[in-house]
């Protein structure tokens, strides 16, 4: 791999170059020059020349890099996790392993250029204490570092700033491709960077651009959708929106196919064709890094065999060539230590410091759990690596450059502490927003009679672990999920986010509720017995009872059903049924109802859950996902019909778990022999209390000559409201027939748009296509070769079965080629390979990447 080493650091040197060609004249601050230069300028002004940032921020970096010692220059690319505030506690508070007692420590004997408050657990879960903490850290650092280097303070805001007492936890990452409203993402995730920049941090670790594929994987709630355009247009928008606020940046992660783990298990390798990866999962990346993210990720599992942090064909080649990234890559937790650990891919520390730092990596992240090595050890190990000659002293030069000019354009020279006062005005804001959003993200998967709405004036059982009252104070949790006041979510008893409560909402809404609650236990992610069901459930005797007793006296029953809060490996899960406990009681329920009784369930769950014979039990289904702080009052107003639902599903939900993967654009067929492997509610489905009629649907251009000359093409349909109520409706437009050189998909998005409609009201509606979605890789089964849309008629159909058009491609051509691709192909020259047949391939390979 390194054998390329020289190359890519020459041509990186040519993309510097070019960017400074844009830059502005004048000092001026990163925020401004991305603003007059556009987002897509963004990740080329993070990685500008020292003489630029010099110019914009008045820090001289260059000089840093002439003075720093190796070792402090290798701290600089160390991120070490803190849990204290407190820089010199009596006690020691730092891991055995670390080589140093404090916190305090990592400052004035190290210089760590980084601190992790990772897991969405800071040292307290009280905004001031928070803020004062950081301020106060990082004054102690400046008065004790062998330098005046600030340091970045890097967290999970991964939906909100949901790590503080009172925040506005958003909705989790699954609402927001449900909701398919790009821009009221953008709004939400403002207030998300606002309240993490007022609290004192400098980075967050998001947004997650892993497709949804696997709802095995613990993570899938954090995916936006299995959907390439829908998870990249709304990546794009977050690192827009987190990139807004000064003394923020953003994360894209994990980069690449963190999603698709080939069991199901967290951190498991992903095996995935080349064709794959280039079609569906880079391209949500590649969207995400147009806005101009300050970092990226690594991926912490490996693609096809390699590791990605050890990957340089994934970190040099793909991001930094072909993507022309040039800000900070920093790897995911422990994730060299993880080489020898969980991938037994290196034999010791020193191999696996070497291949990741020559893969690409400028900055290890490194938790605060076990005997992991600390950074003493990764400090002595780099630099001992420098000093053999087995990392190039310029690969340190580049990435502690990256990490200076990032502290330089966050203004952290100039100000390195913040305004304390700030924090109280925006935390648990955005109230608005994030209801709004909590309610376009709710999807009605079933209504049958249409039981739903509910008047109000029903007597209503209410019961469920999601609503659940056992004394513990667990009702909330279900709401929230990961990554809020906690790494598993929040604990029982709190403290908690801002939030609204079904059941508080219920009770306002209905003349009468009577609440059984039955039993849902959290506590179970350190006590290691783990429940694939992500959460302890009970259904008690005594509930039981209670439910018979209430249940053939009420109106309509309410049964509020899901899983547990949980993340990473603790929510890997091998089935998707609901757990016994849950079966029990909706079997209780349809045993005490009449069939004029609505039995309704909400699910708040962060997969889909649940048999076709569990649906089968429910009149209707509204699917929550993890709605966050307003899930309470936008639940309620769905319910009572105050909200007309409008969120579409962002996946496919699997009939069972030996369907996955089910994503809804694979290739044909879907379905053979016997087997009923199509998905129990498709992407895109979620119903509404009204109806939505389409008529007159045109393209335009209807042809087109160059894709890439023409990269969209809009379709107009006129849409009616034909029901009785108001409503919003997301138009959604499907390539639904297609033939060229490789299998084409049965349905592919190529646009959406959502409208608000009046009872009766009809609007012409435009929705822009994104041609990018029909590019293939023309080739053979290596996929080696450009993507290009190809030549041909491509049949339009609106919404599932909707009026259809075509658009026609007359000549084959590329929309996602890279004007950031250095031109010139160095790779297989000869040196690595040896042999003419193998440069050759290596060529094709690299132009093949151009048009990622
Ligand atoms: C996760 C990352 C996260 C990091 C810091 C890791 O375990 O994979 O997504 O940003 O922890 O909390």
């Amino acid at each position: 791999m390194s054998e390329y080493s020289d190359d890519t650091e020459s041509e990186q040197n040519d993309s510097r170059r070019s960017a400074s060609e844009d830059a502005p004249p004048t000092k001026a601050s990163r925020r401004t020059f991305m603003k007059a230069a556009g987002a897509a300028a963004g990740s080329a002004a993070m990685g500008a020349s020292a003489e630029q940032v010099a110019a914009r921020t008045g820090v001289n970096v260059e000089k840093y890099l002439r003075d720093l010692t190796l070792e402090q220059k290798v701290a600089q690319m160390t991120q070490v996790a803190v849990s204290s505030f407190d820089p010199e506690p009596d006690e020691p508070n730092v891991p055995d392993s670390f080589g140093v007692d404090t916190v305090g420590a990592y400052f004035s004997e190290l210089g760590v250029g980084s601190i992790l408050s990772g897991g969405a657990k800071p040292p307290s879960f009280d905004g001031d204490a928070v803020v004062k903490g950081i301020n106060a850290l990082q004054e102690y650092n400046l008065e004790n570092a062998p330098h005046d280097i600030p340091f970045l303070w890097g967290v999970d805001a991964t939906h909100g700033n949901g790590l503080l007492e009172g925040a506005t936890s958003l909705p989790q990452r699954l609402n927001m491709g449900a909701a398919r409203d790009v821009d009221l993402v953008k709004e939400a995730e403002k207030h998300t960077a606002e309240s993490t920049a007022a609290m004192g941090a400098h980075w967050t670790f998001a947004p997650t651009t892993d497709l949804q594929r696997d709802p095995r994987w613990g993570r899938f709630y954090e995916g936006i959708s299995e959907d390439p355009l829908i998870e990249g247009e709304v990546s794009r928008a977050r690192v827009e929106a987190l990139e807004s606020a000064d003394r923020l940046t953003s994360t894209v992660k994990h980069f690449a196919g963190y999603s698709i783990p080939n069991n199901g298990n967290d951190r498991a390798p992903a095996d995935t064709s080349l064709r794959d990866l280039r079609t569906n999962v880079l391209p949500p990346y590649r969207s995400a890094l147009d806005a101009g993210p300050g970092t990226v990720m690594v991926n912490s599992g490996a693609v096809n065999g390699k590791p990605a942090h050890a990957s340089s064909w994934l970190l040099t080649r793909v991001l930094r060539e072909a993507y022309g990234f040039e800000g900070v890559i920093i790897s995911d937790y422990d994730d060299i230590h993880r080489l020898m650990t969980n991938h037994d891919y290196a034999p010791d520390f020193r191999e696996a410091t070497k291949e990741v730092i020559n893969a690409g990596v400028d900055m290890y992240m490194i938790g605060n759990g076990g005997d992991a090595p600390g950074p003493v050890e990764f400090i002595e190990t780099v630099v001992d690596l420098v000093r053999g000659g087995e990392i190039k002293r310029k690969r340190i030069d580049d990435a502690v450059r990256r990490i200076l000019a990032l502290k330089a354009d966050l203004g952290l020279f100039d100000r390195p502490t913040v305004d304390e006062s700030r924090l109280s005005e925006t935390l648990g804001g955005a109230r608005e927003t994030s209801e709004r959003l909590a309610k376009e993200s709710l999807v009605l998967l079933k209504n049958e009679g249409d039981v739903l709405p509910l008047s109000g004036s029903e007597d209503v059982l209410l019961t469920g672990p999601g609503v659940d009252g056992n004394g513990n104070n667990t009702r909330p949790l279900m709401q929230h999920g990961g990554w809020t006041l906690g790494w598993q979510g929040p604990s029982g008893g709190g403290p908690f986010p801002r939030q609204t409560l079904v059941a508080d909402e219920l009770r306002d809404r209905f003349s009468s509720v009577t609440h059984v609650p039955t039993s849902f236990d959290n506590e179970r992610w350190w006590s290691g017995d783990q429940t694939d069901a992500n959460g302890n459930f009970d259904f008690t005797d005594e509930q039981e009872r209670n439910v018979r007793s209430a249940a053939p006296d009420s109106d309509a029953v309410v049964v509020v059903l899901g899983e547990g809060p949980h993340n990473e490996g603790f929510g890997d899960r091998d089935d998707l049924e609901l757990d016994d406990a849950q079966r029990e009681l909706l079997s209780v329920v349809n045993e005490e109802t009449g069939d004029d009784t609505p039995v309704v369930g909400v699910m708040l769950a962060g997969s889909p859950l649940g048999s076709p014979e569990t649906h089968d039990a429910l009149d209707a289904l509204l699917f929550a996902g993890q709605p966050g702080s307003d899930g309470g009052v936008a639940i309620a107003d769905t319910l009572v019909g105050a909200y007309n639902p409008s969120g579409k599903l962002a996946f496919s939900w699997p009939r069972n778990v030996g369907t996955v993967p089910v994503q809804y654009d694979r290739a044909p067929p879907t379905s053979t022999g016997g087997s009923d492997n199509t998905a129990l509610y498709e992407f895109g489905h979620g119903l509404s209390y009204a109806d939505f009629e389409y008529g007159n649907a045109s393209v335009s251009p209807g042809s087109v000559s160059d894709p890439s000359k023409q990269s969209s093409a809009t379709v107009r349909v006129d849409v009616t409201n034909a029901g009785n109520v108001a409503g919003d409706h997301v138009v959604e437009v499907y390539n639904t027939q297609s033939y060229g050189s490789v299998l084409q998909p049965k349905r592919r998005l190529l646009g959406f748009e959502r409208v608000s409609l009046d009872a009766g009201e009809t609007k012409r509606v435009e929705v822009d296509l994104y041609l990018s979605a029909l590019e293939v890789v023309p080739d053979d089964v290596l996929a080696l070769r450009p993507k290009v849309v190809e030549a041909g008629d491509y049949e339009l159909t609106v919404g599932r079965d909707g009026p259809k058009a075509t658009l026609s491609v007359e000549r084959t051509g590329s929309v996602t080629d890279s004007p950031l691709t250095p031109g010139r192909s160095r790779v297989g020259n000869g040196r690595g390979s040896g042999t003419k047949g193998l440069g050759n391939v290596f060529t094709r390979f690299r132009t093949g990447l151009n048009s990622e």
